[in-house]
């Protein structure tokens, strides 16, 4: 069994993971904290992780132990509510070491690596980005333990802070082949969003309001569509949606219109994402693609995805929605498997890493 942390940007999250389960996954979310700013504020972030996670944790430990059927009594430390106690058995702390913001992740780290001293228990510092690769294989069938006869796959990881493709050659192998070289796709949501006046983070709300518009309507740049690597670029976009609305202001009264430009720039960023991942999984000859990150809740994405893997006989696996942002059930799922596979731990005095890259694919000539 296994207790994991994570708390890299706005997320609070604690998670107890047993034999590929989530016992639980508590996530306390800072949006509703951050949107007066228009976007994630680092000293209030870390000053809510700060505040959130003892009580997160005691409620991810009640969870977890209610779900193990251990009676609520008989607490050993007198001053903890008895319920909340850490699970027997507990095998090993993990957190996410990096990448992030810098102060929001040393809460985590350091709070799991001091747990883990205290304990005597292993600790596991966890990449983001792979424990992202692993919250397609939470919930649902097949579980955790078929992840293995999906690979080699390729991996879209699609959120406000990062848009990238994965090769995951084999469990715990994997190399980056692209990523964004400028803003990420739900930056461009929310950006998007904010030209026309909706509330942060607006790319849930741009979704939404593009469910009743027209694609077509107008036509926007699909940027770097056409190009063989496996970049992106989204700031383009964005600029396009801005000049589009000074030329055309009076499109934001009429909500018909609205709809339509919501629309239309959806169709512009799942058009690039789709293309893209599915191009690379291709090329590779790969038989599954997999998503997860918080843009892998946009409808059109999940639809378009599912229909173009289904014509190019792709197995498709997408994060549950309440798994695609951030949370620790994905860091102590992959956690899990490093113990089980026998990686050494990460020392207890392991600094975190804001900029962490994961490793890029060495291709012929690089
Ligand atoms: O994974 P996440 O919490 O972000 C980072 O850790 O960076 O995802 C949040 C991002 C935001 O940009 C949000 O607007 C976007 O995911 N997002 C969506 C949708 N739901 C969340 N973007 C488009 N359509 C959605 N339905
Ligand atoms: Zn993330």
């Amino acid at each position: 069994m296994l207790l994991a942390l994570e708390s890299s940007c706005d997320e609070t999250s604690v998670a107890v993971i047993h034999d590929g389960r989530v016992l639980a996954n508590v996530v306390s979310s800072q949006i509703k904290l951050h949107a007066e700013y228009g976007g994630v504020v680092p000293e209030l972030a870390t000053r809510e992780h700060l505040r959130n996670l003892l009580p997160v944790a005691r409620e991810a430990l009640r969870t977890a132990n209610a779900a193990l059927g251990v009676p609520p009594s008989g607490g050993s430390v007198a001053s903890e509510p008895a319920e909340a106690r850490t699970p027997n058995g507990l095998d090993a702390i993990a957190a996410t070491l990096g990448p992030g913001l810098p102060q929001a992740l040393m809460i985590g780290a350091r709070a799991a690596q001091a747990m883990a001293f205290a304990l005597r228990k292993p600790f596991f510092g966890i990449h983001h980005h792979e424990a992202h690769l692993y919250s397609p294989w939470i919930a649902g069938q097949p579980s955790v333990a078929d992840f293995a006869s999906f690979q080699p796959n390729v991996s879209l990881i699609v959120s406000g802070g990062h848009t990238m493709l994965v090769f995951v050659e084999a469990e715990l192998k994997h190399h980056l082949l692209g990523s964004t070289v400028d803003d990420a796709a739900g930056e461009c949501f929310d950006k998007s969003a904010k030209l026309m006046g909706l509330p942060y983070p607006g790319g849930p709300e741009l979704d939404a309001l593009a469910e009743q518009g027209d694609p077509r309507a107008f036509d926007f740049p699909r940027p770097m569509i056409r190009d063989l690597h496996d970049d992106f670029s989204f700031s383009g976009l964005k600029t396009s949606v801005r000049y589009f609305l000074r030329d055309q202001p009076f499109i934001l009264d009429d909500p018909d219109r609205v709809r339509d430009l919501c629309a239309s720039v959806r169709a512009s960023i799942v058009d690039v994402l789709v293309t893209k991942t599915v191009r690379a999984a291709k090329r590779l000859g790969v038989k599954c693609v997999t998503a997860s990150g918080g843009v892998t809740c946009n409808r059109a994405l999940r639809k378009q995805l599912a229909e173009t893997c289904a014509q190019n006989s792709l197995t498709l696996r997408l994060a549950d929605k309440s798994l695609c942002t951030d949370n620790a059930a994905m860091v102590g799922i992959l956690a899990e498997r490093k113990l089980q596979h026998g990686v050494a731990p990460t020392s207890l005095d392991e600094e975190v890493k804001p900029s962490w890259p994961l490793a890029q694919r060495q291709t012929a000539g690089s």
